[in-house]
């Protein structure tokens, strides 16, 4: 069965809006661990606009399950990584001006930097992940940088306008997560997965584990975080 990591960086969003210290997203993260979440996904990015150095130096001591840092490839960020010691990290595509991660990583293009990277972070025993479209030239580029995980990126799907869009785009991930399995890869999958299109994605037994954040953050303002945390894993064990 998939299991399910939960992104808490929407908790912050909402309390940087204010510039104040609440609500904290190191409660939200235990808030869904209690739920049974089996770990906690925040983005620290390079323009601080959600979470904070702060948040991740205590969720590195209060996260029970995994912490996994989600990090552009910048030598700041690298450097509070290889300090941190999160349980694993994911690189990704980071741009100033997006409102979300957009699109994914373009491994190929940038094979040299993240092997660099990928070694850096392996010699401090942090197993990485790489965010990627589900495209066979990235999941080849991957495997041949030394990446222990490929996150593919589920955003398309999730987006689609009509069903057949989405079947056009869930057959990628289908056979992106077949390639990367057979390239020797472990496999995680998210972005833009909500209650209604997440089961789908559930049933493709090789991946292991499903990033959500703002579906379950946005469930939650209406039924709270724990019930809008069982409620997703029931969905993930229902396949
Ligand atoms: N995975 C990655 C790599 C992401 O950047 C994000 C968004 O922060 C997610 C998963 C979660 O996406 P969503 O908030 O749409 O569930």
């Amino acid at each position: 069965m998939v299991q399910l990591a939960i992104n808490v960086d929407h908790v912050a969003t909402l309390r940087q809006a204010r510039g104040i210290d609440e609500p904290d997203p190191v409660l939200a993260a235990g808030i869904c661990e209690l739920a049974g979440a089996v770990g906690i996904v925040v983005h620290l990015r390079e323009d601080r606009r959600h979470i904070q150095d702060r948040d991740v130096n205590l969720l590195r001591q209060t996260v029970k399950t995994k912490l996994n840092l989600e990090m552009g490839a910048a030598e700041e960020i690298i450097q509070i990584a290889l300090n941190l010691k999160p349980d694993m990290v994911t690189v990704v595509p980071e741009k100033r001006q997006e409102l979300t991660t957009e699109g994914g990583l373009d491994v190929a293009a940038q094979k040299e930097h993240l092997r660099g990277v990928i070694a850096r972070m392996s010699d401090a025993a942090i197993p990485v992940s790489l965010f990627i479209d589900p495209d066979s030239t990235q999941i080849e580029a991957s495997k041949e940088v030394g990446a222990t995980f490929v996150e593919v990126h589920t955003g398309r799907y999730s987006d689609a306008e009509n069903e057949s869009e989405a079947n056009k785009e869930f057959d990628l991930i289908a056979k992106a997560v077949d390639k990367a399995h057979e390239a020797g890869l472990r496999i995680n999958a998210g972005h833009g997965l909500n209650y209604v299109n997440t089961p789908r994605v559930a049933a493709l037994e090789k991946i292991e584990e499903l990033s959500i954040g703002h579906a379950v953050m946005a469930r939650a303002i209406f039924v709270g975080l724990d019930q809008a945390v069982r409620e997703m894993l029931a969905l993930c064990k229902s396949v």
